[in-house]
């Protein structure tokens, strides 16, 4: 998006910028949580000291008097062993700063869905933030029936991007559940901002939103979708009530025209031509099923690629490295996602067609590691 990266963590990436390019992050990100501003940093030892340096900042200048807000926390500090306490503080310092200023308190409460403070305090050093996303920005809105363990809708973004799925060729979404993938991936070929689907956001609720501003990038945004159908996206699973819901969610999603659904088991799921990529997200155990029953399920899977997927690009995503082993596949790419506390793993395969057998011999020599290092 042009942004030069001015900071990085393991769990996100800062950029400078202000309200406008929190509109528009929000907008347009498919993989992030949450778009945050950063209001002020201040060294802090104790609740005091908290209240004392919130109080000082400018509220009246970012909340209005009659707004709602909420504060949330992530505190780690040797006086603090009641996680909630910290946001209290925070809470009564902004209001008690309005009231004196204003001379009205806002309201606040646990809802998200006005202005969202976060305060992080590690150690001797407190930064406030305002999240301008408010709700997490990976509930896009559309998935109203969510079926058996369904991916974040930010997750099953990120793992199309990280299996290279750019909406040039098919793709197929076995085992579909309620249709994430899927519906991720048909957002990805259209180009279609994945904010479009939200009418609420947290920057909406305060004092420097400009509602004009937002029209205009929602419009530049609906402009940039790709108008043409894009390559097939093709979803399946062997229970009805997951496709029905998987429907239900494209059609909410305003993508039900661009998936073609089947019922059946995955290995019936039919392929279409050119070879593209194919995205699976089995059980692995931990929710649903046991890992001995699915052992046979991801043995299953690695002969389906093996005998019918020649020339396809195939992923599995899956939280259970021994049911991966269970493959019997090279892979030619391991990505570690972290979905909650659960390290998890992108598996990738390139399976060669017939002609190129001799290469795929030499590929399985080179891949990275062992297959024990899964
Ligand atoms: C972990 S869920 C997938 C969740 C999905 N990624 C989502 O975001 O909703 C696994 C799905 O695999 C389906 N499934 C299990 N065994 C199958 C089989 N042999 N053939 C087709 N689908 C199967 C289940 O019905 C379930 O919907």
């Amino acid at each position: 998006m042009g942004y030069k990266i001015t900071e990085q963590s393991p769990a996100g990436a800062g950029v400078r910028g202000n309200l406008d390019d929190a509109m528009r992050l929000s907008l347009h990100l498919r993989t992030a949580y949450a778009v945050m501003l950063r209001l002020a940093a201040f060294p802090c030892d104790g609740p005091d000291d908290l209240f004392q340096a919130t109080l000082r900042l400018p509220w009246e200048e970012w909340l209005p008097p009659d707004g709602y807000f909420t504060v949330t926390s992530n505190v780690k500090h040797p006086t603090i062993d009641n996680q909630m306490y910290p946001s209290l503080v925070v809470k009564d310092a902004v209001a008690d700063r309005m009231q004196r200023q204003c001379g009205h308190r806002p309201d606040s409460g646990p809802e998200r869905n006005g202005a969202v403070l976060w305060l992080r305090w590690q150690g001797s050093r407190a930064e406030v933030w305002l999240n301008a996303s408010g709700e997490k920005l990976t509930d896009r809105g559309y998935r109203k029936r969510p079926h058996t363990a369904p991916l974040r809708e930010s997750l099953a973004a990120g793992i199309l991007m990280a299996a290279g799925y750019d909406g040039e060729r098919p793709l197929v979404n076995p085992m579909c559940g309620s249709g994430t993938l899927a519906i991720e991936g048909a957002l990805l070929a259209l180009n279609r901002a994945p904010g479009l689907l939200r009418g609420n956001f947290g920057f909406m609720h305060v004092t420097g939103f400009e509602k004009n501003k937002w029209e205009a990038l929602r419009a530049q945004a609906r402009r940039q979708t790709v108008k043409k159908t894009p390559a097939p996206v093709i979803a399946s699973d062997h229970d009805p009530h997951a496709i029905v819901a998987a429907r239900h969610n494209a059609q909410t999603a305003g993508v039900e025209h661009c998936i073609e659904f089947h019922v059946c088991d995955f290995a019936e799921t039919p392929l279409p031509d050119p070879p593209g990529t194919l995205a699976v997200n089995p059980e692995y155990g931990v929710r649903l099923g046991h890992t001995d029953a699915l052992r046979e399920e991801y043995k299953r899977i690695g002969d389906f690629f093996k005998q019918q997927c020649s020339g396809w690009q195939c992923h599995i995503f899956t939280g259970n490295l021994e049911l991966g082993k269970c493959v019997g596949l090279r892979t030619s790419k391991r990505t570690i996602f972290h979905n909650a506390d659960l390290e998890c793993r992108l598996l990738s395969y390139e399976i060669y067609d017939g002609s190129r057998k001799t290469r795929k011999q030499f590929t399985t020599e080179i891949t990275e590691g062992t297959e024990n290092e899964l």
